[in-house]
């Protein structure tokens, strides 16, 4: 008998053939009664593999009485209620490292993409502007001052990119971090206030939610970029459309939103904006990786090991 497994988002589509042929999976992402579906086969699923914003409410874990664990593709934790799992003796496991160098590749181009106004660019070739114009110039991102926020292992990876951009980097998180020769400055506001770019890395969750404040967004001014990588949930998303329509913001570059997949309509409308549909870890290689890491979790766990990658 092959152990239930809820699929919340979809994956590689060679990773689901993997996925049935050692597992029976439901794909709550294709139902059309997603409620039913959870009605019919809840008290049968062991396992639920999901990604990192999409996660798993309680209301499905509830549901789910014979769950033993949750395999997030991805590192965002913020969207699993560790303690519902912990109390419950449900196994969580992320996909650690594999995805680190993506999501900082994302983050450099969109400073790049937002400051030398790349995506503006190509538009403006498309539509054959370059023919009878000329673009306003753009703003030179080596050399500049970037803040980052959250030095996790994705804010170091920034940082070392940026090195080789010759930037001036600092950084705020909780404490210092023990060996980073980047200059600490525990106050995100006055990091905002010494900053060309403010870079988001840190995680989501209670504890960052809208730490970027209209407070922050102004003190990084009309001529500051935001770049966020991390959790939408980190800034105050009505807070900084304002800042932007209001030219308190010189722009923003934003791979991640606070209602996937709504994004503010008046962003879509800047030219200083550069919007993904959070794609920060969406490469052939690293999905590749990370699924190897999910799969590797499942079958540790199903084959009663300890998993290899384990937050709970
Ligand atoms: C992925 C993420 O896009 O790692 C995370 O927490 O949000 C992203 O890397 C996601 O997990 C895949 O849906």
């Amino acid at each position: 008998m092959k152990p239930h497994v809820l699929l919340i988002e979809p994956m590689m589509p060679e990773v689901e053939t993997q996925l049935d042929a050692a597992y029976c999976v439901h794909r709550l992402f294709a139902a059309h009664d997603r409620a039913a579906l959870i009605a019919a086969i809840g008290s049968s699923v062991r396992a639920i593999v999901t990604g990192g914003a999409h996660g798993a409410s309680n209301e499905i874990i509830d549901a789910l009485p014979r769950l033993e664990i949750i395999a997030i593709n991805g590192i965002g934790t913020d969207a699993v209620d560790l303690e519902r799992a912990r109390a419950r003796s449900v196994r969580v496991t992320t996909t650690p490292d594999v995805l680190t160098e993506d999501v900082a590749d994302m983050a450099l181009g969109l400073m790049l993409a937002t400051s030398r106004r790349i995506c503006v660019g190509d538009r403006f070739v498309r539509a054959g502007g370059w023919l009878h114009e000329h673009l306003p110039l753009a703003v030179k991102v080596s050399g500049k001052r970037l803040g980052i926020l959250g030095l996790g292992q994705v804010g170091r990876a920034v940082a070392h990119r940026a090195e080789a951009f010759g930037m001036q980097i600092a950084y705020c998180d909780r404490d210092p971090l023990t060996g980073a020769t980047y200059r600490f400055q525990p106050n995100l506001e006055q990091l905002a206030q010494e900053s060309d770019f403010l870079v988001v890395a840190a995680s989501g969750g209670p504890a960052t939610r809208g730490l970027v404040s209209r407070l922050v967004l102004d003190a990084l001014g009309p001529t500051g970029v935001l770049i966020n990588i991390a959790r939408g949930s980190v800034v105050d998303e009505p807070a900084l459309v304002a800042a932007l329509a209001e030219g308190r913001l010189g722009g923003a570059g934003l791979d991640v939103f606070a209602h996937e997949p709504d994004v503010p309509k008046a962003l879509c409308d800047m030219d200083n904006v550069v919007l993904q549909p959070h794609r920060a870890s969406a490469t052939v290689e690293t999905r590749r990786a990370m699924a190897d890491l999910v799969l590797a979790n499942l079958s540790a766990h199903f084959a009663g090991r300890e998993p290899l990658t384990p937050v709970v």
